[in-house]
């Protein structure tokens, strides 16, 4: 089970932070994403391979610039998200078709191609 490793796009995170996400797994956001070794370093070397720094898509450029060097491993702590969701009410994230902030793929349909762009994302309203 490593469904919440990847419903985040490897390239909104810098490799410290997947490094730090795939080394306490037992530990992950409250679930236990424990692993076979073999499996974790196969994910972990994909996600190094096509995190934030080795990307040159817009949002790459600014999670980076946003973490800096902190030890942040969810992209919803970066005050670059926080920015761009900032006009989102609570309520939206809690909706049963939403539930979380990291459940990108609610209002982001096409997240898991990599594609964080203004169009793509679904009319909230229907959230509200
Ligand atoms: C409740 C719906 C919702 C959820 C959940 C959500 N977003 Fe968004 N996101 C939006 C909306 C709406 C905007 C546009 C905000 C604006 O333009 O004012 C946005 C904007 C963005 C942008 C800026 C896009 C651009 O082209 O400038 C990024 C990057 C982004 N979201 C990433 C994410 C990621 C990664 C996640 C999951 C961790 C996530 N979002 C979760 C609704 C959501």
């Amino acid at each position: 089970m490593h469904r919440a490793t990847l419903c985040i796009p490897p390239h909104t995170l810098p490799k410290k932070s997947w490094e730090i996400l795939m080394s306490d797994l037992k530990n992950h956001f409250g679930d236990d994403a424990s692993l076979e070794e073999e499996d974790r370093k196969n994910i972990l070397y994909f996600l190094l391979e096509n995190s934030a720094e080795n990307s040159t898509k817009e949002v790459s450029v600014k999670v980076l610039n946003s973490i800096e060097n902190k030890d942040i491993i969810a992209i919803t702590q970066t005050p670059f998200w926080k920015n761009e969701h900032k006009n989102i009410k609570k309520e939206v994230f809690e909706h049963p078709q939403v539930k979380s902030k990291a459940n990108c793929k609610a209002c982001h349909s096409d997240i898991e191609k990599g594609l964080i762009e203004d169009e793509k994302i679904k009319d909230i309203s229907s959230f509200m």
